[in-house]
């Protein structure tokens, strides 16, 4: 199951995944939280302390590739799984969590 969470700002989106990432680890799911704000703060929301800072995974794991037919896609040069026992965080209730992008520099959101 996915479960992606939008909305306009500050309507709770950050809060919601977290409280619903935890409850469902807690049913004794497997759950990867991907927090995908250019400001990230899902860890923190999750129960990591202010001290715990997460490697975002680097723009390098995703390529884009150009097909026989000259259509782009964007395929993953890693495996899900490597890039999780690379850059994922153990949580609270056992939830993993992965911060998905972070603003390196002016110009580079
Ligand atoms: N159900 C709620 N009742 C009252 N306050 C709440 C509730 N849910 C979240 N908040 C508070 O509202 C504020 C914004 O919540 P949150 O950070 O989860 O929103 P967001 O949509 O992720 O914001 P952003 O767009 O900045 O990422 C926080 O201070 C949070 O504690
Ligand atoms: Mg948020």
């Amino acid at each position: 199951m996915k479960i992606a969470i939008s909305g306009k700002g500050g309507s709770g989106k950050t809060t919601i995944s977290a409280t619903l990432t935890r409850l469902i680890a807690r049913r004794g799911l497997s759950v990867l939280a991907i927090d995908g704000d250019p400001n990230p703060n899902l860890i923190q929301a999750l129960g990591l302390g202010p001290g715990v800072e997460a490697e975002a995974v680097p723009r390098s794991v995703v390529e884009r590739r150009e097909d026989e037919a000259g259509k782009t896609r964007h395929v993953l040069t890693s495996s899900v799984s490597e890039i999780v026992g690379r850059y994922g965080l153990k949580a609270p209730d056992g939830v993993t969590v992965l911060v998905g992008t972070k603003v390196d520099h002016a110009g580079a959101g």
